[in-house]
């Protein structure tokens, strides 16, 4: 079931050319949902205004092998088991999430563009790589919209409770969760009954969602976080600290109710 390549079944009743161009307008729905999104909320242009404010008040002129270790350690803390989380439940279901949407769409690009034909010879590592993605994006999205939310897990709201900051992070289960549920159901040949057709409708409807949507969710932060982490780092290491005072050197005095509980009200 899980070495199955779903796409090579769907081409005996749906051409792979109109899988191919559906997976283009996906990709051209995410440029022009974060460039719209650029250019309403100007975050890139005060990113690069802060920039060159920041570069001004730097103590030390960073040589290029410095830069380059920056850039280094961005890739590798930062981007690669997103530092910015801390250790605990978060960052765990954010890496889950995050590499399994990877393992998912670089699935859906290769076996869409190479082995979409019917009865092609698909290496069965694809479909593996395609459907632990879907299970890991399953696991790691509702770890984190069930129990992780900020709303739901500091502030008591119920987890039913769906805001527009919600649509990213459905959209992304949705689309895992439908995928998953129509190969399975595909898979299991059940003679041209609607059950797979009716998973695959939904599966096209939370993709349109999910890259129709950037201008409206937090999709684009996989663009903007990895930006303003190397930012954040090159002021750091050039003394500037987007004009912020060093950490004082003195005692921390917060009082004895600091000890009592774990901080998780925002
Ligand atoms: C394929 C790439 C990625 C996927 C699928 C992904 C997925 C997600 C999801 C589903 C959320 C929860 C959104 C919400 O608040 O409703 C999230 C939040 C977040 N992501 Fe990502 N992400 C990706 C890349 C990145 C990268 C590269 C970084 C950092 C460099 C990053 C940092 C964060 C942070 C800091 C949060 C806030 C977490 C929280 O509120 O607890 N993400 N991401």
């Amino acid at each position: 079931m899980i070495t199955n390549n779903p796409f090579s079944i769907l081409a005996e009743t749906i051409p792979s050319i109109a899988m191919q161009i559906f997976v283009i307008a996906m990709g051209v729905l995410v440029v022009l949902g974060t460039l719209i999104d650029i250019i309403h909320k100007k975050n890139v242009k005060y990113f690069f205004e802060n920039a060159k404010k920041a570069k001004k008040s730097a103590k030390k002129i960073l040589t290029t092998g410095e830069k380059t270790a920056v850039v280094f350690k961005t890739i590798a803390s930062d981007i690669a088991t997103t530092s910015e989380l801390g250790a605990g439940k978060r960052r765990v279901a954010h890496l889950l999430g995050m590499y399994g949407t990877i393992l998912f769409w670089v699935g859906s690009v290769v076996m869409i563009f190479c082995y979409a034909a019917p009865y092609a010879n698909t290496p069965s590592v694809w479909p593996i790589i395609w459907h632990v993605g879907a299970i890991m994006t399953v696991l790691g999205g509702s770890w984190f919209w069930f129990f992780l939310r900020v709303d739901v897990y500091s502030e008591a709201q119920p987890w039913y409770r769906v805001i527009q900051a919600d649509l990213f992070v459905l959209a992304l289960l949705a689309s895992s969760f439908f995928g998953l549920v129509w190969s399975i159901l595909q898979s299991l040949n059940l003679d041209d009954r609607w059950d797979d057709k009716v998973f695959l409708i939904l599966f096209i409807i939370s993709n349109l969602v999910l890259f129709g949507g950037v201008y409206w969710s937090k999709f684009a932060h996989m663009f903007y976080k990895p930006g303003a982490a190397l930012q954040k780092n090159i002021a750091e290491a050039d003394g500037s600290r987007d004009n912020m005072p060093p950490p004082a050197d003195a005692a921390k005095k917060f009082g004895l109710g600091i000890e009592r509980e774990a901080p998780k009200h925002y």
